[in-house]
């Protein structure tokens, strides 16, 4: 049997900028998230942006005793939207994108096109295209293919390119198979062991028209612990120092990727953002003490961790099911479509009853989506008040890549996303209708004319 759950342990369960209401409501930016559910309908996903913000100043803050320039790349693969490139265009913040579709929201937002990233493993020659010609700030160069069709771009549009070189350094990220991305058996990047980044560097060194101002990796995603950076750093800092001899490369900036650790459940520690920033600093000025070589800029790309926490989905109880000594389902009005990761990685997740917040736990449930598809579970056994049809269940730290892979399996509507804002509740993105679907389709009369 379990134990039953005192109001003490629900607090306990809460993130960051959430609060209880006078009504037993959860509050998020001091903004009643029931009242959010009524004007704006469910699935809903809420941002507390003041949040987003604190997190990207807390990375800043804690840089700023390096000695040479830094720069956090926010990679919005996490969660992008015109509101929030548009809100992150006056921030101290760079942005990483992966896609043609990210930069043009990008550039529609007005972000600074010299503060942009372009990361990915299969750019096109569209992509690759626009992205020079809007004076994109650096490429991530992930492949040969890709720097032909540089060459090439370049040329034709005498056009000047900065590049990091992505390197897979070899290094085992302790996180999910599908979210590690540093071990040499990985889609991404040139590999180290076999040669291949010497090989592009020293294509590179007699290029016209890119530069390559330094390296890149990525070990992976939700870390937890401060040595695989540190690996990556040393390895990758003795590697700059047998080239620059080698080929005369200039490491003016290590990018180490993104992948901090956030919390999803109770049992999550990560650490703090400036034990990483620590961390990471010192590993670079050890390795440049030692090899005496010139400390490079740091860059970090950090997605998860800055907008991760800051977004909660509220959903719509519905149905139930109870198998006598088996298990309670209950279900909601999303699921899957609007949070693939329990389905996909495992992913775990906690929550409350924003409607009742504070009231005693009286009974283990599993939070099932409404997709036809037996894996589309939310939470498996949550301890949680009786519940009842029409409560509304907030699910936290959905804000990374919950609304950025959400998809219309089922036909279920893409939901709005609310952003708060000291205090005040504003759409930034609208919920999707069955006329958006019908926007896209074309009818037999039509294909027939
Ligand atoms: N930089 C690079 C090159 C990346 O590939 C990624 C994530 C990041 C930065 C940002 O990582 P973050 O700080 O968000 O962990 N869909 C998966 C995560 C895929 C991560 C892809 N790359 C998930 O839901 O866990």
């Amino acid at each position: 049997m379990w134990d039953k759950m005192t109001s003490t342990d629900f607090n306990k369960r809460l993130m960051d900028g959430m609060t209880i209401s006078e009504e037993n409501h959860l509050k998020i930016n001091g903004v009643d998230t029931v009242a959010l559910a009524e004007k704006y309908g469910t699935p809903l996903y809420v941002y507390d942006i003041d949040l987003v913000l604190n997190k990207i100043r807390s990375f800043k803050d804690a840089f700023k005793c390096y000695e040479k320039k830094t720069q956090v790349a926010y990679a919005s693969k996490a969660f992008s939207s015109l509101a929030l490139y548009e809100r992150l265009a006056g921030e101290d913040v760079s942005l990483d994108v992966v896609s043609g579709g990210e930069l043009y929201l990008a550039l529609k937002a007005g972000f600074p096109a010299d503060r942009i990233h372009f990361h990915g493993n299969n750019k096109s020659s569209r992509e690759l295209r626009e992205a020079i010609a809007n004076g994109i700030g650096c490429i991530v160069l992930d492949n040969f293919i890709e720097l032909t069709m540089l060459e090439e771009i370049t040329e034709q549009l005498q056009k000047n390119i900065n590049v990091l070189i992505r390197v897979t350094p070899g290094i085992h990220a302790h996180t999910h198979d599908y979210i590690s991305t540093g071990q040499e058996d990985s889609k991404f990047g040139f590999d180290l062991a076999s040669g291949q980044v010497e090989k592009v560097i020293e294509r590179l060194m007699s290029s016209t028209y890119i530069n390559a101002i330094g390296l890149h990796a990525h070990i992976g995603s939700q870390i937890f612990e401060v040595s695989g950076y540190e690996a990556v750093i040393d390895k990758l800092m003795k590697k700059a120092d047998e080239w620059r001899s080698t080929y005369q490369f200039n490491l003016e900036v290590l990018n180490v990727g993104g992948g901090f650790g956030i919390r999803y459940v109770e049992n999550d520690a990560p650490l703090s953002l400036s034990v990483f920033a620590e961390a990471i600093m010192t590993a670079v000025k050890k390795s440049s003490n030692e090899l005496n070589l010139e400390l490079p800029e740091i860059w970090i790309e950090p997605g998860r961790s800055i907008v991760g926490e800051a977004g909660t989905t509220l959903y719509t109880v519905g149905t139930e099911k109870e198998i006598p000594e088996v298990r309670k389902y209950i279900s909601v009005d999303g699921g899957m479509a609007d949070n693939i990761r329990p389905a996909l990685y495992q992913a775990t997740y906690t929550g409350v009853l924003a409607n009742r917040v504070n009231d005693d736990s009286v009974e283990k449930v599993s939070v099932a989506g409404k997709a036809c598809e037996s894996g589309d579970m939310l939470i498996w056994d949550i301890e949680l008040p009786e519940i009842n049809q029409s409560d509304i269940l907030a699910v936290f730290s959905t804000g990374a890549y919950g609304y950025s892979m959400a998809s219309n399996y089922n036909r279920l509507p893409r939901p709005a996303v609310v952003f708060l804002e000291n205090g005040e509740d504003s759409l930034a993105i609208r919920r999707e209708t069955y006329d958006d679907y019908l926007n896209l389709e074309i009818s037999h009369a039509d294909r027939t004319k």
